[in-house]
């Protein structure tokens, strides 16, 4: 295929070449363009066999799907079946810009650019030349990241071309992209919001508009086995280079003396900008250390860069995870497939113990880590795990308190459970005896495996201190509000009587004496700050 080359610097005085791009696009061509965060490679989303192409052209699986770039907000509705008030807030706030926000489509929009999901990602860029074509092509234009699948993403013309020469119509030269990694990508098909993936838009940005978010779990971790991917992007091996990278963790000088002892292991570091000097192998480096938008702007050329230099292994530096650093962490830890280096110490994540009574906003405290990546271990899921319809726990309790705590369909009635072992103390005694050992044993299984991978892990239970769950933690952390308060959420949140609340206080009174001994405590009701009271436990335990 010959392809032409366009270069665009001022859209106002290059009306015709803008005109001739779109003409590419009107005639169901591929043409890759220029977007402020990397290019991409356009066609016409409302025609099926032009967005056929760009996945032949990338080679990207076809259940990857695209987002619809558009030129004006109003756009939006062309592809939005609905589009909620949050979506518009977010809009106005955000585009023309670095976001591209997801909601149900609607049925003109094909299943070949939504890879047969039920929804569309819609992005405005703010690049002019990206506008203009949009523009003049008079349609939204579906367009993925301009590279061949798998490798990084081009923030640069002189990558595009190297790429995607005789394989696309036209290519756009538009300059250096301006953010070096793609679009935040937010979800409202889900509730709260998911943030599929990090970039210049930051989880902080998104809050001020939406509340609460949720992090997808697959933004800083691996894809569990048979998970199914919110995104489908997530689930390809992305953003890797040829070179094996590590990430070796700790602060500058910890990462000398890493390389120092392991100098024969690798061939280069990637790492800050001013460092190279210290360094005892080669280097490349991406951006600053304190400033996450000059390492997001370098890491995909970092990467690049490193292949045309022929490294094979590479010591990687880690960034800051919060702000734009989460997108930077994002491409970084997929592109080293998570291989994590670092001293013993660091080796195994940090077990934090919660306890606190019913309403203290003990599960709010474990939302706020996992959004961070940590791993929740829930005892009371567990709880219900190990009483599933058919498990020896179940069997047991049947035995001891009578075969019609199962319903017809050999599913626990958790209410007649509870109406007889709470009856007296021995009733609950007994209960406890079939079913803690259980708890206790697979809290444990979890915690550890998750910890010697290096992840932090928050053990959400109930009865952290009087299970002796306390024991395997490294911290216990105590989640406190005063029963007023308490009251007042649970009524609020269950529904349910004073009198079955006050029930589930008297429950929970030996564990909350023993509780009082938890290393910190952390008060979530007002007029404290429990952010700034979770920081301040953070700050402690993660120094
Ligand atoms: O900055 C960007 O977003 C660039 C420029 C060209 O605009 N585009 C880009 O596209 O990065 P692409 O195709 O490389 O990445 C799109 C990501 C993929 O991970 C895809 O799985 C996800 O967005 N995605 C697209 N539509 C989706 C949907 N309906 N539901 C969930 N994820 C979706
Ligand atoms: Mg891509």
């Amino acid at each position: 295929m010959k392809t032409e080359f366009f270069r665009i610097r001022d859209v106002h005085n290059q009306k015709n070449e803008i005109e001739k791009i779109a003409s590419f696009i009107k005639n169901g061509e591929v043409v890759a363009i220029p977007t402020e965060t990397v290019y991409g490679l356009a066609a016409d989303a409302f025609n099926e066999n032009a967005v056929k192409k760009i996945f032949e052209a990338k080679g990207r699986p076809t259940d990857n799907p695209l987002i619809v770039h558009i030129s004006k907000l109003e756009d939006i509705y062309l592809l939005a079946e609905k589009v909620p008030e949050k979506a518009i807030k977010l809009a106005e706030k955000y585009w023309p810009g670095p976001l591209t926000i997801i909601l149900p489509k609607k049925k003109c929009v094909s299943d070949v650019v939504s890879g047969n999901l039920p929804t569309v990602a819609v992005r405005f860029p703010a690049h002019k030349a990206a506008q203009a074509i949009i523009e003049a092509a008079g349609t939204p234009l579906a367009a993925p990241s301009a590279n061949i699948s798998g490798f990084p993403s081009p923030t640069c013309f002189q990558y595009v071309e190297d790429d995607m020469t005789g394989r696309v119509s036209a290519i756009v030269d538009g300059g250096d992209c301006e953010c070096g990694i793609e679009s935040t990508v937010i979800t409202l098909a889900t509730e709260p919001p998911t943030l599929l993936r990090p970039g210049a838009v930051t989880p902080e940005q998104l809050r001020e508009v939406l509340g609460e978010i949720k992090i997808d779990k697959a933004v800083l971790n691996p894809l569990e086995k048979n998970a199914v991917a919110s995104s489908p992007g997530m689930k390809y091996q992305h953003y890797s280079p040829k070179a094996e990278l590590s990430i070796v963790r700790g602060n500058l000088s910890q990462f000398i003396s890493y390389v120092n002892e392991h100098k024969s292991e690798a061939d280069f570091v990637l790492c800050f900008e001013g460092e190279e000097d210290k360094m005892p192998l080669p280097s490349v480096t991406f951006g600053t250390s304190d400033d996450s938008f000059s390492q997001a702007k370098r890491i995909f050329d970092a990467l690049r860069e490193l292949d045309e230099k022929g490294a094979k292994k590479v010591f990687v530096r880690k960034p800051y995870e919060s702000g734009v650093g989460l997108g930077v962490c994002n491409r970084l830890y997929r592109a080293a497939a998570f291989r994590f280096l670092n001293d013993e110490k660091e080796k195994k994540g940090v077990i934090l113990g919660l306890s606190g009574a019913s309403g203290s906003g003990k599960s709010f405290v474990a939302a706020y880590f996992t959004e961070k990546g940590a791993v929740t271990v829930d005892a009371d899921k567990i709880a219900r795990e190990i009483t599933a319809k058919g498990s020896p726990v179940l069997e047991k309790l049947a035995l001891a308190f009578g075969e019609d705590i199962l319903s017809p369909d050999g599913e626990l009635n958790r209410r007649k459970l509870a109406s007889r072992a709470f009856a007296d103390e021995e009733k609950t005694a007994l209960l406890t005896s079939i079913t803690h050992p259980e708890i206790i044993k697979r809290c444990k299984e979890h915690c550890e495996t998750a910890a010697n991978e290096g992840k932090t892990v928050i053990l959400d239970a109930p009865l952290l201190f009087s299970s002796g769950l306390n024991e395997i933690c490294d911290y216990s952390l105590l989640v406190f509000a005063p029963e007023q308060v308490r009251i007042e959420r649970i009524r609020e949140r269950d529904k349910i009587s004073d009198e079955e609340i006050k029930k589930r206080f008297s429950a929970q009174l030996t564990e909350m004496s023993l509780a009082e001994k938890a290393d910190f405590k952390i008060k979530n009701y007002h007029p404290y700050d429990v952010y700034e009271e979770i920081r301040r436990v953070e700050r402690k335990i993660f120094k």
